[in-house]
C-alpha cells in the first residue's frame, strides 16, 4: 500500500441538513431562510427546485444509516436543523426534533460511526432572518441559546462539534453576490456579519470549554489559495488582499487571536470596520478553536483589472457557462488557462489543498485539522444500477494523496469527509448537480452506491490505498 494513513483517521463523508432531510414542514419544523428563499425566487434556483423533500432523509434516516455502515464510514458529518429544535428560532423547544436527532445519532452510534456535528449549516430560522439575521445581534444570542441546547441534549452522544460551516461563503454569497438568502449586495453588511460569525462561534466554543463538555470544538471553514492571474506587482497585491479577506479574515482570529492588517486597512478606508463590543474583542483576541476543518473545493486566481461588480455562478453544468466574480476596484477572479474544470466551472487543483494544510501546520502545528468538505459535482445518470464515477474516484484518490503528503510533512490532518454521502439539493444548482457516493433516483427517492462508493470502502477498510 503506498498511502497509510494514521490510527484513528476518519474516513467518511458529509451532508448539510437543509440538503438532505426534507420533511420541511414535519412534526413542527419551522421554516428556515432557504425555504423562504426558494419559495419567493424559485428563478434563483435551477429548474425552480426546493428543499421540501430533498432526499426525505428525516424519514429514511434508518436506511441512510445502514448504507453509511455498508459503505464502510467510519464516521459521518451532519448538520443540525436549528429550526427543527427552534420553530422559531429561540424561544420553544421542538421535542420531536430533539428526538429525531437522538435516534439519529444512536443509531450512528451503535454502528461504529462517529458523528462529526455543525451546528449551523446556513438554514437560519427565517423568524430570526426577518429581525435582521446575522446582521442583528439578537441572533447571535439566539444561536448561542440553540448551541446551549443541543450541548445538553446530545452531549452525551456527539464529542466533535463544529459551530459554523463556511461562514465565509454564505457572507460573500448572502451579502456581496447576493446569490443565497438574504440575497443582499452591502459591502459593510458583508464584514459586520463575517465577524458576528466569528464571535458566535468564540462565544459558544467559550461556553463549551466553560462548562467543561465532553469532546472538541471546531468549525468548518471554506479555503482557497489565491494565486495572482499574472506576476505584475498589481495582481500580486491583488491576490494578496483577496487572501486577507476571504481566508485570513477567518482563520487568523481562530488560530492566532487577531485580524489581518491589510483587510482591516481596507476596512478602515471604506468606513467598513466592523463594530465589536469590549467583551467580544477580548473573547476574539484569543485562539478559540480545538480543531479547524478545512472545505476545499478549488483555488482563486485573482486579476486586479476590475471594473466593476459582476458576479455569477454557474448552476447548469453547461461547459460554456462561466463563473464570475468581479468587485470593481479592488479584484477579479479569472480562470486559469491551464486548469482543468468541472462541468460547473471549478478548478480541479489538489496540490491547493495541501497548500493549504500545509500553511495551517505553519501557524499552529498541534492544531487538529479535519477536512470536513471535498468533492466533485457531475451531471450522472443510473446505468445498471450503478453509476461508473471514475472522475470522482480520481478527484477523491489525488486530493487524500495531497492529505497524506500534508501529514508526512506534519499536519495533524485526522479524518477526511466526502461531500456528499448522497446526491443532494445543491443550493442554487438544485439537483442536477450530483456530489453522492450514493445516487439518488429523482422520482423514487431510491439510493444507489456508485463505483466510488466501492473504491472508497476499500480505502477506509484498509485505512490507505
Ligand atoms: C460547500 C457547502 O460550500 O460546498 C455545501 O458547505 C455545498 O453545503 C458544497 O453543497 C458544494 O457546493 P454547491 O453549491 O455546488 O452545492
Amino acid at each position: 500500500m503506498k498511502y497509510q494513513f494514521p490510527e484513528g483517521f476518519l474516513w467518511g463523508s458529509a451532508t448539510a441538513a437543509l440538503q438532505i432531510e426534507g420533511g420541511a414542514a414535519a412534526d413542527g419544523r419551522g421554516p428556515s431562510v432557504w425555504d423562504v428563499f426558494c419559495r419567493e425566487h424559485p428563478e434563483k434556483i435551477f429548474e425552480r427546485a426546493t428543499p421540501d423533500v430533498t432526499c426525505d432523509h428525516y424519514h429514511r434516516y434508518e436506511e441512510d444509516v445502514r448504507w453509511i455502515r455498508e459503505l464502510g464510514h467510519n464516521a459521518y458529518r451532519l448538520s443540525i436543523s436549528w429550526p427543527r429544535l427552534f420553530p422559531e428560532g429561540s424561544g420553544a423547544l421542538n421535542q420531536a426534533g430533539v428526538d429525531f436527532y437522538r435516534r439519529l445519532f444512536d443509531l450512528l452510534r451503535s454502528n461504529g460511526v462517529t458523528p462529526h456535528v455543525t451546528l449551523y449549516h446556513w438554514d437560519l430560522p427565517d423568524a430570526l432572518a426577518r429581525r435582521g439575521g446575522w446582521e442583528n445581534p439578537e441572533t447571535i444570542a439566539a444561536f448561542e441559546a440553540f448551541a446551549a441546547a443541543c450541548f445538553e441534549h446530545f452531549g452525551d452522544q456527539v464529542e466533535l462539534w463544529s459551530t459554523l460551516n463556511e461562514p465565509g461563503w454564505t457572507t460573500l454569497n448572502g451579502y456581496v453576490t447576493a446569490l443565497h438568502p438574504p440575497g443582499k449586495t452591502d459591502l459593510k453588511a458583508a464584514v459586520q456579519v463575517a465577524t458576528n460569525f466569528l464571535i458566535a462561534h468564540a462565544r459558544v466554543a467559550r461556553s463549551f470549554h466553560k462548562a467543561g463538555r465532553r469532546g472538541k470544538i471546531g468549525l468548518a471553514l471554506n479555503l482557497s489559495p489565491v494565486y495572482p492571474a499574472t506576476d505584475t506587482a498589481e495582481d500580486r497585491q491583488a491576490a494578496s488582499l483577496a487572501d486577507a479577506i476571504f481566508n485570513r479574515w477567518f482563520f487568523e482570529p481562530l488560530l492566532l487571536g487577531r485580524f489581518p492588517e491589510e483587510a482591516l486597512a481596507l476596512y478602515n478606508r471604506c468606513g467598513f470596520l466592523p463594530e465589536i463590543s469590549a467583551d467580544d474583542r477580548a473573547l476574539l483576541a484569543a485562539p478559540s478553536a480545538d480543531f479547524v476543518g478545512v472545505n476545499y473545493y478549488y483555488p482563486h486566481h485573482v486579476s486586479a483589472e476590475a471594473s466593476g461588480n459582476d458576479f455569477h455562478l454557474n448552476t447548469s453544468g453547461r461547459q460554456d457557462e462561466n463563473c464570475r466574480f468581479s468587485i470593481g476596484g479592488l479584484f477579479r477572479f479569472v480562470r486559469n488557462p491551464r486548469g482543468q474544470y468541472t462541468d460547473w466551472a471549478w478548478e480541479i487543483h489538489p496540490d491547493g489543498l495541501y497548500e493549504l494544510l500545509i500553511r495551517l501546520r505553519d501557524l499552529r502545528p498541534d492544531l487538529p485539522v479535519y477536512v470536513t468538505e471535498n468533492g466533485i459535482g457531475r451531471v450522472e445518470e443510473l446505468a445498471g444500477g450503478t453509476v461508473d464515477d471514475q472522475e470522482r474516484i480520481d478527484f477523491v484518490r489525488l486530493h487524500l494523496e495531497a492529505i497524506h503528503r500534508a501529514i508526512q510533512a506534519g499536519c495533524p490532518v485526522r479524518g477526511y469527509f466526502m461531500w456528499a454521502l448522497m446526491d443532494n439539493f445543491s443550493w442554487i444548482n438544485g439537483f442536477k448537480k450530483r456530489y453522492g457516493f450514493l445516487f439518488i433516483d429523482r422520482q423514487t427517492l431510491a439510493r444507489y452506491p456508485k463505483k466510488s462508493a466501492a473504491w472508497f470502502r476499500e480505502a477506509a477498510r484498509r485505512n490507505g490505498f
